[in-house]
């Protein structure tokens, strides 16, 4: 479960106004749900996943993930989280594009010093379509290929809150379906909370709701309940 209650975050940079990107924002997402926030650039949308990871503290409001409250962690305690809680997908060029694409699978593996990283990441790959693809350097990969790496590497600890930022960007509109679709089947099958955060047009047809970020404030756009209700 992930929940925000007013929070708010703002910039300022110099004597002028402030940028105000996250401007009291409340939501809750359940396990098992996906949730697109949509956006064009500069809305907000990385600055309220880094608010979810941890990354930046917000200036107001709650964020509760899994019954912890992210906004009191400590360094080591927010470390922690995002190593074991959270699956962060990249983007695709996060990948280290000269090692083989299982060890790039096996990141967060041997953050926790499992030995038979390989083994235990090789299921997820299959399940990604990488069968034939594991021992490849990762930069002789397609784009959707590496794109569905940074997947595998997010999830190979099994996390409980799955965070994309933009996880369709540099992919055509054939892989760019693939992926969110791909996504969504990983969200029910984990019983994840997921959430993606994207300017991709088609992005909110996979969602159970989808939120466009304008001004600071979320606003709904598409419910999967409204959706079957027409
Ligand atoms: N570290 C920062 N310092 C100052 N302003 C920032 C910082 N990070 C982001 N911003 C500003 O906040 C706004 C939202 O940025 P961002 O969260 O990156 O949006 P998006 O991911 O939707 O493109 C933008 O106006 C951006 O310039
Ligand atoms: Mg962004």
């Amino acid at each position: 479960m992930l929940e925000l209650e007013h929070v708010v975050k703002h910039y300022r940079i110099g004597g002028g106004d402030p940028v105000r990107p996250i401007d009291g924002v409340s939501l809750s997402v359940a396990p098992g749900e996906l949730v697109v926030i949509f956006g064009p650039s500069g809305s907000g949308k990385t600055t309220l996943l880094d608010l979810i990871s941890g990354v930046r503290k917000p200036d107001a409001g709650k964020i509760v993930a899994n019954g912890s409250s992210v906004t009191e962690m400590s360094r080591r305690q927010a470390d922690n989280y995002r190593l074991h809680d959270l699956g962060i997908i990249d983007q695709a060029d996060a990948l280290f594009p000269r090692d083989r694409a299982i060890r790039n699978a096996c990141l967060k593996l041997w953050l926790t010093n499992r030995r038979d990283a390989e083994r235990v990441v090789l299921p997820l790959l299959l399940r990604l379509g990488l069968g034939d693809r594991l021992d490849q350097p990762t930069e002789l990969l397609s784009m959707g290929e590496r794109q569905r790496l940074a997947i595998a590497r997010a999830l190979a600890l099994d996390p409980k809150i799955v965070l994309a930022d933009e996880p369709t960007a540099n992919l055509d509109k054939r892989r760019t379906g693939e992926v969110l679709a791909l996504l969504r089947e990983l969200c029910s099958e984990r019983g994840t909370v997921t959430l993606i955060a994207t300017h991709d047009e088609k992005a909110p047809d996979f969602a159970d709701r989808a939120y466009q970020l304008e001004d600071g404030h979320l606003s709904l756009i598409r419910s999967d309940s409204e959706t079957r209700s027409c």
